[in-house]
């Protein structure tokens, strides 16, 4: 039988999944990552606290464990995240300011040079817009840095690996009618219309509860490929189990395959103990590595397609 990145294949598509370093040595987990995919995101080894620790000192070993092991296997490479207000370091932390605003663009001039060549898609910037109604930039130390940042980091992002495609990357940019969702697309209108290297926009898609499937999921994926840019499932997951979890991933993919320009899906985690959802069961493969009711789903709906 086919395998999901062979399925995925078929219409020029990638099926790709998160990984962590320190799993490469367990043969199961390495056994269906091998088999299954053939894109791979770092889960959290090239954030910024674990690639530059102390600042101008970097720390790649981690990082190159899973670019060496996908490189050498024929795999891609989705580079997540350059920037995001989340898991700062301390020495970040003390910067404000043009001294930050050098500090950040250093960060991706040093992980973006390190990696060039290597990396198909960088996650530039992750999560930097709020919750909620107001369709504002989250604040944070980057953001109080000016409201320029994120095209900044993406001028230097390009310089750094021109090669790569640049993704902005967010959460709950699923459903069209939020005004989440709208302020990201009237950003990456923005970027496009002057020049700013934007290629591809990643919507992380954590289906849960309080995140539900949006059934105008593919109107989003058509608005935003709309504006020449990619578009890639970059964190799928879906709280839930059975026959209604199976669902959910069938249609998922389905609203995938109905925009030409939705290229790639990565789900968020290989088993569902692999999970940062610790409690749930939101993956493909159980705990023993056992093919799901969605993993079916899944890889059936890939095939119709
Ligand atoms: O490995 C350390 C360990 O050495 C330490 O003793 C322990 C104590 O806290 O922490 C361990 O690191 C944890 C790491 O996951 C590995 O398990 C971190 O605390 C924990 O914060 C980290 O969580 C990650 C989270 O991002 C925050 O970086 C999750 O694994 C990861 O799945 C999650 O991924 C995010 C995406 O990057 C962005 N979108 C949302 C998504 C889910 O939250």
């Amino acid at each position: 039988t086919p395998t999901l990145a062979a399925a995925a294949n078929r219409t020029g598509r990638y099926f790709g999944v998160a990984v962590a370093a320190n799993k490469l040595t367990d043969p199961a987990y390495a056994g269906i990552l091998d088999r299954e995919f053939d894109v791979v995101t770092p889960e959290n080894e090239m954030k910024l606290d674990a690639t530059e620790p102390r600042q101008g000192e970097f720390s790649f070993a981690n990082a190159d464990r899973i670019v060496d092991h996908a490189l050498a296997r024929g795999k891609e490479v989705r580079g997540h995240t350059l920037l995001w207000h989340s898991g700062l370091p301390g020495w970040l932390q003390n910067l404000t300011g043009a001294a930050l605003r050098q500090a950040m663009l250093d960060h991706v001039t040093g992980v973006a040079s390190h990696y060039r060549g290597k990396i198909h898609s960088w996650d530039v910037v992750n999560e930097a817009f709020v919750d909620g109604t107001s369709g504002r930039r989250r604040d944070s130390s980057f953001q109080r840095t000016g409201d320029d940042w994120i095209e900044a980091a993406f001028r230097t992002a390009r310089a750094a690996d021109p090669g790569a495609k640049l993704c902005y990357n967010d959460y709950d940019i699923e459903n069209w009618a939020h005004a989440k969702t709208q302020a990201v697309h009237r950003m990456v209108r923005d970027f496009r219309s002057r020049g700013v290297p934007i290629d591809c926009v990643g919507i992380q898609a954590h289906f849960a509860g309080v995140n539900p499937l949006p059934a105008d999921f593919r109107t989003t994926l058509s608005n935003f490929a709309a504006l020449g840019v990619d578009v890639q499932l970059t964190e799928l997951d879906v709280e839930g189990s059975g026959a209604a979890q199976a669902d959910d991933y069938r249609r998922v993919v389905q609203d995938c395959y109905s925009v030409p320009r939705c290229t790639g899906i990565t789900v968020w985690g290989v088993r569902d103990t692999d999970s940062w959802r610790a409690s749930g069961t939101p993956l493909l493969f159980d705990g023993r590595g056992e093919k799901k009711p969605a993993y079916y789903a899944v890889l059936f709906a890939l095939l119709a397609g």
